[in-house]
């Protein structure tokens, strides 16, 4: 998941129980394209990473959205779980937070990139972390004590990085066209010239090195940095990859939408994706190594049978960025906040909350077709530029005491009344 185009809320532990889109088997939830995804170990959960700034946690077995991660203040471009279940999230905001299941707030901040985060690898034991960024370096953070080791070389943009599975040895690809493989005890990294800027890049389980190419190539090596093979997975630059857990296929993203599964053994391209309605930004597989899922340009996260290539369940497009028509407007930053889970039209396939077309005016918890907490239904609040605030300025467990929607306050009474000017503007139409 590296790469990239150059480009706080927060909630409550418990289920959400957020209905999201589950007839369509995919995962609708983001306000603008899926920059990144993973898996946790078991299975059972996604986290995503996007350009709204939002990380959010998923069930994989309910297809809803379970945790919103809000911390960073520019696009989420590298995520990742731990061994024990925390997750962790870089942003274009140069930080990298590690986040403990269901709290509002991630637990540490690793800070010392000056430039945009792009790439995340967990090293096999557990205990390191590392990240890579177009400040030119590699990290590897402890995290245990969150020590850093700044690994300089790159003379260029870092795009990706991964840990080989010995854990002896951290290959990280650059804008500069080199793959360097460094040894983690210390001393000098092995340095791979390769033809084209490199973009992405991740290890296999039996210790092989590929990295993804601008030149649309899938580049093998050995550990000792050998080229061991390569394969044309497309005419586009590779903008995503990764190797199934069996080690059989590898997965190459294309900008601009093309997918392709490749035969690791035999070097060729075994399968491309059915059409993926939307440029994909993002590639992981499950840990059965069967299922492939997809980050996209529209917002959605979807799944494929990794030997057939073909969608599994039916897609439904959606415009891409829902704020893209209010540019430079403060309120619709403000409200970027909340387009992970609201619409702003009725038109809209729904979200994980009711939509707020037509809000002011509304009494609270009355839009037909929406199932809301029972707590809410006997309130006495009707929706108005000033009751919005005040939900936001006391926050909503504090306003609306029983409500699923996770809790967060927005502190300046400024972006308050920018937000409820632009609800006002946006929710008549
Ligand atoms: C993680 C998802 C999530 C985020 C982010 C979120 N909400 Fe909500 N919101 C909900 C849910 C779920 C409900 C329904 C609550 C219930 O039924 O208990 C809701 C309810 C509401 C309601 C009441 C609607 C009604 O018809 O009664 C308003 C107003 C609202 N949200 C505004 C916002 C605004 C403004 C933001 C951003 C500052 C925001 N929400 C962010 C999930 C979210």
């Amino acid at each position: 998941m590296a790469h990239g185009t150059a480009t706080s809320l927060s909630t409550t532990a418990a289920l959400l129980a957020l209905l999201v889109a589950s007839a369509q088997a995919q995962l609708a939830g983001h306000g603008g394209p899926v920059r990144a995804i993973a898996i946790s170990g078991d299975g059972n959960s996604l986290l995503s990473g996007s350009f709204d700034t939002a990380a959010i946690r998923w069930s994989l077995k309910t297809e809803s959205a379970e945790q919103v991660l809000r911390f960073h203040s520019g696009a989420v471009n590298a995520v990742a779980f731990l061994k024990d279940g925390r997750m962790v999230t870089a942003g274009a905001d140069a930080k990298v937070a590690i986040w403990t299941l269901g709290r509002q707030q991630p637990d540490q901040v690793f800070e010392g990139h000056t430039a945009p985060v792009v790439s995340l690898a967990i090293s096999p034991d557990g205990a390191r972390l590392a990240s890579a960024s177009w400040d030119h370096t590699v990290r590897v953070w402890s995290l245990d004590d969150g020590a850093q080791q700044v690994l300089e070389g790159h003379t260029q943009q870092v795009n990706g990085v991964a840990f080989t599975p010995d854990g002896r040895y951290l290959a990280s690809v650059g804008y500069d066209r080199e793959l360097r493989i460094w040894p983690l005890a210390g001393g000098t990294p092995n340095v791979i010239a390769l033809e084209s800027p490199l973009n992405a890049a991740a290890a296999a389980p039996d210790g092989e090195i590929v990295a993804g190419g601008a030149d649309g190539k899938l580049h093998f090596l050995t550990t000792e940095g050998h080229e061991s093979g390569e394969v044309q997975a497309g005419q586009r630059p590779i903008v995503a990859l990764a190797v199934s857990p069996d080690g059989t296929s590898v997965a190459a993203a294309g900008i601009g939408g093309s997918v392709a599964l490749i035969d690791r053994k035999a070097r060729t391209i075994a399968q491309t994706l059915a059409d993926s309605g939307s440029p994909v930004w993002a590639v992981a597989f499950l840990p059965d190594s069967a299922t492939l899922l997809t980050g996209g340009a529209d917002g959605k996260i979807r799944r494929w049978n990794a030997r057939t290539g073909a969608v599994i369940g039916a897609s439904q497009a959606q415009p891409s960025d829902p704020l893209a028509g209010y540019a430079g407007d403060h309120g619709a930053e403000v409200f970027r906040a909340c387009v992970a889970c609201h619409t702003l039209s009725g038109k809209d396939a729904q979200r994980a909350g009711p939509t707020l077309a037509g809000l002011y005016g509304r009494r609270i918890a009355s839009l037909p077709g929406y199932r809301f907490s029972d707590a809410l239904k006997g309130m006495n609040i009707i929706w108005t530029p000033e009751t919005v605030s005040k939900l936001f300025e006391l926050g909503p467990n504090t306003y609306t005491p029983g409500t699923k929607m996770p809790e967060q306050r927005i502190g300046s009474a400024e972006d308050r009344k920018a937000l409820t000017d632009f609800l006002g503007r946006a929710t008549s139409k």
